[in-house]
């Protein structure tokens, strides 16, 4: 939520704030603005509406000048998206320029109080009260900005991630987070900051992940610092990033959706590379090497996560319950924290999210450990807040995913999922030795018919115009595909703006079925499998009631094209692993679909790529 850049240093700063805000819009894309120190040592504050493509046009006529600047790119909580409200926000004084990416939850408390000591405010947000409060310190008390910062963070509940500068001391950029997300990068006298690496790789590969409650002093000239609320000094622990700049950009495809969906068969190979041995037998996850114990004693699994990752979760429980007779509970990390659940010492807690990074999975993840539970992380971002906080994991490896609807992270998360739940069934003994390497053997197999999932791409682009015209879909599946269901209408209400539901599909005569006539389109995820005799009956209740079928096949099917208006034809795989397979059409629908509506399938309205609030 929100995205943050900064840098400092002997270079232009505007160019590179743009181009890092342009990486970082995924995470909100309400508003954009900059703040520089120019070469006459103004602070400048530019901020427009929407994209940062307006940002841009804005100052085409100002003085971008300057080699210091902060900016940001909002997903707006307080205060409707409107240029008033965008980041950076001045003091009162104008000397000082904040952004933030967070929720100051005590800001309206904070509000009055300053109110009643003349302090003035020009917009709604929680993130104008801070900067305001720091100046307001840093009066009051004669402190510096350092100091002012620490004061005032100790005032503050919520969350932030923070970058200030002063233009009476244009050397220095301070900096601090606190469940969300910041990282400095470190090049030849100069500095950048980012809520992920993507805008400092251009520039450096080394890089600072700030810990929560860190604070970083980040002066030209000088050393990083970083220190703790109360000022103690950190170790600083430099890392090394490995993205490449191809994995962030759209390689010929029109949308990043597109190319992270053709890129599954790549993604799902470098996710088991060096985890399944050359001969396609065996899984080996080194998590599963330094806490055997923990994990092969588990009594029950709980998964925590939200959206897609959530999912995820749902097949992740019917691999483990079936693969290792291990009962699991999926739960919405939102509804999880504050539930007051049940955790023993002897349940094994598995964290999804993509991000590494939203709020509430996040929080999940404290209680578990509080709880004695044994927390476990499957995540894609590298050295996110998730594999930092949680005692083990394993990252699923696909790359950076920026289209905003998750679509490879989905597919990287149950592979990862199946891989685990194999590893322990071997292991528990609970399938045989046989089925286990006919498992891995077939899951090595599925890149390559995803590849050919892929070539139903045509077919859908030309039914896509067929269904722009509904303002309802339903999506039915049962079993492992059931969960998938969910997922395909998750993707078409994202990037289309049609509501969508997805079903059991032998639910549907417990209510849903009355929806059902000639302007309904329903989905039917109708792959060969234990249920799909079953399937073929719920089909033809759709169908009596005039209802209009897409049923995705699989291969050689001769009986569902008998009751189905469209079937889509996929290649045949275990029924444990058919979501992987049929994730594809169902992603390439939502795209086409919201492509012929005229969506911005990367940035759908009201979303973000990263969820760093509750
Ligand atoms: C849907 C989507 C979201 C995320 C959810 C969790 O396409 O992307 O539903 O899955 O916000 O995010 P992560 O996985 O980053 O925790």
């Amino acid at each position: 939520m929100c995205g943050i850049v900064g840098y400092i240093g002997t270079k232009r700063a505007y160019p590179i704030l743009i181009k890092g805000l342009k990486r970082l819009e995924y995470r909100g894309y309400d508003s954009a603005g900059v703040a520089m120190i120019s070469d006459s040592g103004d602070l400048n504050v530019y901020k427009a509406k929407g994209k940062v493509d307006n940002l841009t046009e804005y100052c085409s006529d100002k003085d971008v000048s300057g080699c210091v600047g902060i900016a940001h790119t909002r997903w707006a909580t307080h205060g409707e998206p409107s240029a008033r409200n965008a980041h950076p926000h001045y003091s009162q004084s104008r000397n000082l320029a904040i952004i933030h990416n967070g929720i100051i939850e005590n800001y309206a408390d904070i509000k009055t109080k300053l109110q009643a000591q003349g302090v003035e405010f020009k917009s709604d947000t929680d993130t104008e009260v801070l900067v305001r409060l720091v100046e307001y310190i840093m009066e009051k008390k004669n402190l510096s900005l350092l100091e002012a910062v620490q004061v005032a963070l100790h005032q503050v509940i919520g969350a932030y991630a923070i970058a200030i500068v002063d233009k009476r001391d244009p050397r220095q950029i301070i900096a601090a987070r606190k469940q969300s997300p910041l990282v400095v990068g470190i090049g030849e006298n100069e500095f950048f900051l980012g809520s992920d690496a993507s805008p400092i790789i251009d520039y450096t590969d080394k890089v600072v992940y700030l810990e929560d409650g860190n604070i970083a002093v980040i002066r030209l000239g000088a050393e990083l610092r970083v220190m703790s609320i109360l000022g103690e000094e950190q170790e600083l622990k430099v890392k090394t990033v490995d993205i490449n700049l191809g994995q962030i950009e759209k390689g010929g495809y029109e949308h990043f959706m597109l190319k992270e969906i053709f890129e599954q068969p790549e993604c799902l190979k470098n996710c088991m590379r060096g985890r399944i041995n050359v001969e396609g037998d065996h899984v080996t996850l080194s998590a599963m090497i330094d806490y055997r114990q923990q994990l092969l004693n588990a009594k029950r699994i709980i998964i925590v996560a939200c959206g897609t990752s959530w999912h995820a979760g749902l097949i992740g429980k019917q691999l483990f319950e079936s693969l290792c007779r291990i009962p699991v509970e999926v739960e919405y990390a939102s509804e999880f924290r504050y539930r007051d659940p049940v955790i023993y010492p002897d349940d094994v807690v598995i964290a999804i999210s993509q991000s590494g990074e939203t709020a509430d999975t996040l929080a999940a993840i404290e209680l578990a450990r509080k709880a004695g539970a044994f927390v476990f992380g499957v995540c894609n971002a590298i050295g996110a807040s998730i594999p930092r906080q949680t005692q083990t994991g394993v990252y699923i490896h696909v790359g950076p995913e920026i289209g905003v609807a998750s679509t490879k992270a989905f597919t990287g998360q149950v592979t990862v999922l199946s891989m685990l739940a194999l590893c322990l069934a071997n292991e528990r003994r609970t399938i045989p030795g046989e089925q286990y390497k006919e498992m891995v053997a077939e899951l090595t197999r599925i890149p390559e018919k995803m590849e050919e999932a892929l070539k139903t791409n045509e077919q859908i682009e030309r039914l896509a115009p067929i269904f722009t015209y509904a303002k309802n879909c339903l999506y039915l599946g049962r079993g492992y595909n059931y969960p998938l269901a969910l997922e395909g209408a998750l993707k078409l209400k994202e990037i289309s703006y049609i509501h969508a539901e997805g079903y059991p599909a032998a639910e549907m005569k417990h209510g849903p079925i009355a929806l059902i006539d000639s302007e309904m389109p329903v989905f039917v995820i109708a792959t060969r499998d234990r249920l799909y005799e079953k399937v073929i009956s719920n089909i033809q209740e759709v169908r009596a009631r005039g209802g209009r079928v897409t049923a995705l096949v699989t291969e050689g099917d001769t009986q569902i094209c008998k009751f189905a208006d469209h079937v889509i034809t996929l290649p045949d795989t275990l029924e444990c692993f058919q979501p992987l397979i049929a994730s594809i059409p169902l992603q390439l629908l939502a795209y086409h679909i919201a492509v012929c509506k005229g969506k911005d399938v990367d940035r759908p309205r009201n979303l973000a790529k990263s969820v760093t609030v509750e």
